[in-house]
């Protein structure tokens, strides 16, 4: 017999802080309401079989005991290192003793496989475009380490969710600062410091944002390599750099408290000022940040690790549409989003 579950999870933006935040500063996140999607299906027969059309994966499967090991398609990683991270951590919820276990756990003996083996059947599916930048793959992996604490009866908090999820990040990538997995876990705004090791909420109900999408894919770990090489080399500049980023952070989250958008808007700019010199502005972007400024905006800037994906800018009302159009202008495609939403969250 077969138990299943959806949950879904936040995509994310930066609002201040990316590249600096990799090196130990805050910086400040917010969710928004696009989300992923993932099922999850505990099965009888022992094996890891995925659907996940949105990156281009239909009929993935293999045996459960090989999750992790050997050739693994891209846009199939994150999910499956989530499993195997879960299973690793979760030795007595894996083959064996499982069903003995959520026996115990549940009192109910139909929900899981009877035998000494199972596997998991998975299927994701994303409200936005992976292109986005929006955090798919932490949101994916979040969603699935929900899924299995839920399906399984371990039942997780939130810390011990986002940690599986960043460490499943870092054996990835290599490196990140995890910013995009507390996001997908806890919603909301966070100011937020690597590692989960602050994971503050800040209570702000509405935020005037405004979201443009340059149509160019980035390589977030190769942009965090470019400018790590640049610290190596000038160290004292850099340094200085992150240290003025930090800075504009704590102003940013109090000025973001007190709705001081205005504030916050020319505490962005500040921050893009920074970006530049961390050479992740990009052509593209510039040409859309400096027409939502034009056309009134308080502020504007990248968001995440720069060059594509999106950019952001706070406006009074009255000029929403103005901004929006001279994005439009700009040759960016505007993506609306709303702010102040539900982390991680059992669908049914
Ligand atoms: C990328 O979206 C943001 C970076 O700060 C990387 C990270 O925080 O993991 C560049």
């Amino acid at each position: 017999m077969a138990q299943l579950i959806t949950v879904s999870a936040p995509g994310k933006l930066m609002l201040l802080g990316e590249h600096a935040v990799v090196y130990g500063r805050p910086c400040i996140v917010t969710a928004v309401d696009q989300r992923m999607k993932a099922t999850v299906e505990i099965t009888k027969e022992p094996n890891f079989e995925l659907q996940a059309p949105d990156v281009k994966i239909t009929d993935y499967k293999k045996a459960i005991e090989d999750v992790g090991f050997g050739e693994v398609p891209k846009g199939a990683k994150f999910v499956e290192v989530a499993v195997k991270n879960f299973l690793d951590c979760h030795p007595e919820r894996s083959e064996g003793s499982l069903a003995n276990a959520s026996q115990n756990k549940s009192g109910d003996s139909s929900a899981m496989p009877q035998n000494d083996k199972f596997g998991v059947r998975i299927t994701t599916q994303s409200e936005f475009s992976s292109e986005f930048g929006f955090g798919s793959s932490s949101a994916s992996t979040v969603c699935v380490i929900k899924a299995l604490s839920e399906i399984t009866g371990v039942n997780l908090d939130n810390k011990s969710i986002f940690d599986l999820a960043y460490k499943t990040v870092l054996d990835i990538q290599g490196k990140g600062s995890g910013f995009d997995a507390a996001a997908a876990v806890y919603g909301g705004i966070l100011y937020y410091v690597i590692g989960g090791k602050v994971i503050e909420p800040l209570n702000i109900d509405s935020l005037p944002l405004i979201v443009g999408y340059t149509g160019i894919k980035v390589d977030t770990v190769a942009l965090i390599n470019e400018v790590s090489k640049k610290g190596e080399k000038y160290p004292q500049v850099i340094e200085n750099v992150y240290g003025q980023i930090e800075k504009l952070v704590e102003q940013a989250k109090v000025a973001l408290l007190n709705k001081d958008f205005q504030s916050l808007g020319e505490l962005m700019n500040f921050n893009e000022g920074y970006l530049s010199t961390l050479g992740v502005e990009g052509k593209k972007l510039a040409d859309m940040i400096y027409g939502a400024r034009n056309a009134g905006a308080y502020g504007a800037k990248l968001s995440g690790a720069g060059i594509g994906d999106c950019m952001i800018a706070i406006a009074p009302e009255d000029k929403t549409q103005a901004v929006k159009d001279a994005i439009t202008a700009a040759g960016g495609k505007v993506i609306d989003v709303e702010t102040n939403v539900e982390g991680v969250r059992v669908e049914g």
